[in-house]
Formats: structure tokens, C-alpha cells, sequence
């Protein structure tokens, strides 16, 4: 039996949007966008969603916006504190637009952004706070959100890891001045490919929208605050306001998203499911420390860290998973500070980085879906088990 990393969540639903869409001969961005986003707003109780070809485009344009809101814009030099391990395209526009860095090391069972750190982290250039709830995960976001309002800071939330995750009863992804989602293959909804960019703030939502589509004005409505419409029709079609980009999302990945945002709630009780069967196996065992749920998960994936004071050879255990065939792979990113492009980052660190560079080397996840599981995390005990073997014991019996 495989027990992949992701599997495809599409039925005849998606499959018959995209025929009729085939057939429509309508492939570029229009209608059915356009009804996604207003559905993903509906979803999430807010009142702008914005799509755009990947999570990493969504985290692009967020930034790029939030360098041209009229009361105070972020500007180069601006600080921004940041958790350590997120996705790498967390923090590549960051550095693309001459933010600079401070990284916080993570809480080794949340995986998220070490709360307590964040007065040391502050300092009086920091203009934003980025958020990540890691792998379904929600990060003390009402800690977070309170800091931001406390000292006058953006609060970005990166969640594409954790749609429909929530904290309070709050929606991951709604806690931030300007919120993000991934809706790639692995994620817990699939358009292919694809994003989605969440703000309450109109202004957020236009800026997004012109730098979305070449920097022009053609997507937002006459009435906007950004600029004034000329009555010149000719000009207008072709009028450039902003350094943008082109990263729209296809047709059919709107129409796609459509029917997979109908299934999300659904999906999400299967994983968590999943999640319950998994921290039985898995939750009281010394030699695993797996992501203690903050707030509801909704269980991208399940990690395991293997402790490091039992000194547990994971090359050993990886070697028994790809025997196997279970699928495993990085915790997100692993420490983004161990990676080479992290020597074009203006950064520092806030204390020491300890719980993130943990994660690195003795951690992996293995994948949840929305199926039931409950025999490939059987399986998976059974080889950890055998392969996950502390040194001092194996010392023991030899
Ligand atoms: C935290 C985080 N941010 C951003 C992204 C980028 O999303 P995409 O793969 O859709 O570009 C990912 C991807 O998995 C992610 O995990």
C-alpha cells in the first residue's frame, strides 16, 4: 500500500465545470473568477478576495500593496518580524522590496512563531508582523493581531497552509490587514494552481487588483479612491498606474474553485478525523513530537519531530518509510535560515534559533487527506517502530 504526501480531491463536479468552460471557449480570467471570489469572501466573512495564479503571487501582490496604501505605506529599510520556518515565498517579497528581516525562532510543538519573543523583536523601524499558522496549525493569532494594534504594525497573515483553520471560533486567514491562501495541488482545496488574497480594506482590494493585472486600471470600479477615471475611453484601456504585474489566474481554476470551496467544510472533518487516529498512535510516545493543535487544525499534514535527546537516526527512519512507500518530506520549508537565499536577505535573528533548526534535522511530515486513513497511519506506527530506535537503547542491546 502507498501512503502518498497528496492525493487529487476532484470529482465529476470540477470536471464538468471545466468541460463546460472548454466548450464555452473561455479561458482567461472573467466570470468565473470573478464568482469564486466573491464566494471565498462569503466563506470567510470578509469583504474583498482577490485571485491570483498561486499563493506565492498572493504574498507578492500583499506586499506590493502595502507599499502603496495612501496612510503610511511600508518603505525599504522597514523591519518586519517573521517566524523562522515558513514556505520560502513567505519571505522572498519581503526582500524583493528591501524589507529586512527579524526571525523568531518557533514553539517545537506548535511549529508556530514563538509568541513570547515578540517585545524583544520590536524595534522602532518595525512596520509589520507576518503570520503563518504552520500545516493547518493556528498561530496565536489573537496574540499576534493584539500586538499589531498595540504598536501600530500591518499584520500579514500568510495562511496557506491552513484553510479552514480556526482560532476562537475565527477563521485562519481573516485575523490579518491583508490575508493569504494557496489553493495548489497538495492544499486543502485545488484549483491546479492558485491563490487568493483576503483584506476587509477596499483600498487593499483595488491596489491588489491593478497590481494583479499589468499595474493598470481596467479591474477596479469607477468609484475608487485610488485615481481618478478619466472619460477618455481610448486612454483609459490602457492606462498604467502602478509598477504591477501579470499574475491572473485562469478561467477554469476559478470555475474549479467554485465546486471545491462547496466540499472544504466536508474535507476538513475527514482530516481532522484522520488527525484523531493519528495523535492516538502517535501523541504518547517519548521518541515523537508531533504538532500539538492550537486552537482547531485543519491538519494539513502530520509532523513528527524526532526527539532530539534520544538521539534517533532519521536517516534510519526515512530509509524504512521510502521501503514502505510512505511518503515524507521537509517540515514546510525547514529553517528558512538554512537555506542558500538567505545570503540576499537583509536579517537578523531575535535570540537564538533553536526549536526551527530542531525541526530541520530531526523533522518530516507524512500527508493527510480527505479519506479516511486509519490504515496508513496504522502502517506508518508499525514502521516507525521498528525504525525509530533511540541510540542509548540500541547501545543497551548490543
Ligand atoms: C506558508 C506558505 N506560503 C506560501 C506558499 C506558496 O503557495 P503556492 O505554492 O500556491 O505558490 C506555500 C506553499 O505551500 C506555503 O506553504
Amino acid at each position: 500500500m502507498a501512503y502518498d504526501l497528496a492525493s487529487t480531491t476532484w470529482g465529476d463536479e470540477e470536471f464538468a465545470a471545466i468541460q463546460r468552460l472548454l466548450k464555452a471557449g473561455r479561458f482567461t480570467m472573467g466570470e468565473e473568477v470573478r464568482r469564486f471570489e466573491e464566494a471565498f469572501a462569503a466563506a470567510f466573512g470578509m469583504k474583498h478576495a482577490v485571485m491570483v495564479n498561486s499563493g506565492s503571487s498572493a504574498n507578492l501582490v500583499a506586499v506590493a500593496a502595502l507599499f502603496h496604501v495612501k496612510n503610511r505605506p511600508l518603505q525599504r529599510g522597514d523591519e518586519v518580524i517573521v517566524p523562522a520556518i515558513s514556505w520560502a515565498t513567505t519571505f522572498h517579497p519581503l526582500q524583493q522590496y528591501g524589507l529586512r528581516l527579524r526571525f523568531v525562532d518557533v514553539d517545537l510543538h506548535t511549529l508556530n512563531i514563538d509568541v513570547a519573543q515578540l517585545e524583544a523583536a520590536l524595534t522602532p523601524r518595525t512596520r509589520m508582523v507576518v503570520a503563518v499558522s504552520i500545516l493547518g496549525n493556528p498561530a496565536a493569532l489573537d496574540v499576534l493581531r493584539a500586538f499589531c494594534d498595540r504598536h501600530g504594525l500591518y499584520l500579514f497573515e500568510d495562511n496557506c497552509e491552513s484553510m479552514g483553520a480556526s482560532l476562537n471560533g475565527r477563521p485562519c486567514g481573516t485575523f490579518g490587514d491583508v490575508n493569504t491562501f494557496s489553493t495548489f495541488f497538495s492544499h486543502h482545496i485545488s484549483t491546479m494552481e492558485g491563490g487568493m488574497l483576503l483584506t476587509d480594506r477596499t483600498e487593499i482590494d483595488h491596489l491588489a487588483r491593478v497590481i494583479r493585472n499589468h499595474g493598470w486600471t481596467r479591474d477596479v470600479p469607477d468609484d475608487t479612491e485610488l485615481f481618478d477615471r478619466s472619460t477618455d475611453p481610448f486612454f483609459e484601456a490602457y492606462r498604467f498606474i502602478l509598477p504591477g504585474y501579470n499574475v491572473r489566474p485562469l478561467e477554469i481554476c476559478g470555475a474549479v474553485g467554485v465546486e471545491q470551496l462547496k466540499k472544504l467544510d466536508a474535507m476538513i472533518e475527514v482530516r481532522r478525523a484522520n488527525a484523531a487516529r493519528f495523535v492516538e498512535l502517535f501523541g504518547n510516545d517519548e521518541r515523537f513530537i508531533i504538532q500539538r493543535e492550537h486552537g482547531r487544525s485543519s491538519w494539513f499534514s502530520f509532523t513528527v519531530i524526532l526527539n532530539p535527546a534520544l538521539a534517533i537516526d532519521r536517516r534510519r527512519v526515512m530509509e524504512a518509510m521510502r521501503r514502505a512507500q510512505i511518503g515524507f518530506r521537509m517540515i514546510t520549508g525547514g529553517c528558512f535560515l538554512r537555506h542558500e537565499a538567505i545570503r540576499f536577505f537583509d536579517y537578523d535573528t531575535v535570540g537564538p534559533i533553536v526549536n526551527a533548526n530542531i525541526a530541520h534535522d530531526h523533522g518530516f511530515f507524512v500527508g493527510n487527506h480527505p479519506r479516511d486513513l486509519s490504515a496508513e497511519i496504522r502502517q506508518l506506527r508499525e514502521v516507525l517502530d521498528g525504525a525509530a530506535v533511540p541510540a542509548t537503547s540500541a547501545a543497551d542491546v548490543r
